[in-house]
């Protein structure tokens, strides 16, 4: 295909993009008000075609292109991506037991501190790397634990410490990424949904020895799948890329042969010298990589993160002035210190409230509000958690609370002014109904 057949194509898809996306009338009470969802413009569509176009399937130039770029937002040396931030979170606990860690390397037993009400793929690594969860709870309002709390929480085996900011909202971050570095523990730093949030100005993600990130669409960007694990360190980026890559020991692109120039030149483990590198495995590792097609869409996502993180705080600030006052509602607070890039607008119906969250929730669900929980509220009481070894520190009273009376609504950048107003009318019209 020649350059002007593209251009010709890539002009086609630009106006079939224009025709599908002309602006709908928002009815209330019939257009749906997500929670949540992608935001894709022109660009985006012109992105993935033209990727497609190429056909490169697997990682190649595009995803270099956005480890790079999305490191430097960040301000990180090295990102590399993953097929979900799932994935992301099980790579950068799993890099932590690598032996080339020596005495620091995470081992069968160990203790990692988490929060006990949150996602469950921010634990689920723990348990999968044969570690143990030592779980505290959050405090209402921000829906984060505390510093003295995750303090509390570090005994003699704890080794780590792995914790989500809570729908963008951060955990003090700066406080425990110094607490970790007193105490020699790795902080793990889920940044699934709070990627633009910054804490003491500084963006989140960039505070841990390793952090994470998701491109799900519910996600401040999107790839449709994917995800992202970011370091400075670089030893520990080479393991990251080991663990997701196979568990191989050689460094080479896809496609890439002998880029250390000694492919036929090693002697690693028990194998006979000059067995091929690409070959060869330093780590029990995964295959966690995603394609360029994702890439390519999220370069084009990237450009529009600061857009999209002034929308998020312009929604939850939208939310927060019009509920103001509203009784039997607990409103979010950030984080002392932080400038969250919100997830969502998080609200606990007071449990001494005349009416219920699930009073609450049908109501807006009946009016076509999309509302979600704080993923699994307080997730020991899951049955998957039943039988897990783990530790609690204090008492989760505050994940019980969420589980029974917290949920959310929306704030992502394709809610429109109209459409807060209606939520924030109907939550208004039920509280004050039931009142
Ligand atoms: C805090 C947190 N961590 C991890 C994940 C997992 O991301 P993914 O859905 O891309 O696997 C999510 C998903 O929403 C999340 O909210």
């Amino acid at each position: 295909m020649t350059n002007r057949q593209k251009d010709l194509l890539l002009e086609e898809v630009r106006k079939y993009h224009q025709e599908r996306s002309q602006e709908k009338e928002f009815i209330p009470g019939v257009t749906p008000v997500l929670s949540s969802g992608a935001v894709l413009d022109e660009d985006d569509r012109v992105a993935l075609v033209d990727a497609a176009l190429d056909m490169r399937i697997a990682a190649g130039v595009h995803s270099r292109r956005f480890e790079s770029a999305f490191a430097r937002t960040l301000g990180m040396r090295k990102a590399h991506l993953t097929n979900s931030g799932s994935s992301a979170n099980l790579l950068a606990l799993s890099a932590l037991t690598s032996p080339q860690l020596g005495d620091m390397r995470l081992k069968p037993g160990d203790e990692v501190v988490t929060v006990a009400a949150g996602f469950p793929t921010t634990v689920n690594p723990i348990l999968q790397n044969q570690l143990v969860p030592v779980f505290v709870d959050v405090d209402l309002g921000t829906y984060n634990a505390s510093l003295a709390q995750i303090e509390e929480a570090v005994g003699p085996r704890t080794r780590a410490i792995m914790i989500a900011h809570s729908l963008g909202n951060p955990f003090p971050v700066a406080e425990v990424a110094e607490l970790a570095k007193e105490r020699d523990l790795f902080l793990v730093e889920d940044n699934c949904d709070a990627v633009g949030s910054l804490y003491q100005g500084k963006p989140c993600g960039s505070f841990g020895d390793v952090s994470t990130v998701s491109f799900y669409p519910a996600h401040h960007l999107t790839m449709g799948e994917g995800g992202c694990v970011l370091t400075n360190n670089l030893p520990l980026a080479r393991i990251i890329e080991s663990f997701r890559d196979w568990g191989r020991d050689c460094w080479c692109e896809p496609g890439e042969d002998n880029r250390c120039l000694k492919r036929f030149e090693y002697q690693l483990g028990t194998l006979p010298k000059g067995y091929d590198h690409k070959y060869t495995f330093s780590h029990v590792g995964y295959n966690l990589k995603s394609t360029d097609l994702q890439a390519a869409l999220g370069l084009s996502q990237l450009r529009k993160l600061p857009e999209f993180s002034e929308a998020r705080r312009r929604n939850w600030r939208y939310l927060r002035t019009a509920l103001d006052g509203v009784p039997g509602l607990l409103l979010p607070e950030p984080t002392p210190g932080s400038d969250p890039s919100w997830f969502g607008f998080v609200i606990t119906v007071d449990p001494e409230a005349p009416f219920t969250k699930s009073g609450l929730v049908d109501f807006l669900e009946s009016r076509k509000i999309g509302t979600r929980q704080l993923f699994g509220g307080n997730l020991t009481r899951h049955p998957a958690y039943q039988d897990r070894e783990f530790r609690v520190v204090g008492d989760l009273r505050n994940s019980d609370i969420i589980t029974d009376h917290t949920f959310w609504v929306g704030v992502y950048p394709g809610l429109t002014s109209e459409m807060l107003d209606y939520v924030a009318d109907s939550i208004r019209e039920f509280a004050l109904k039931h009142s």
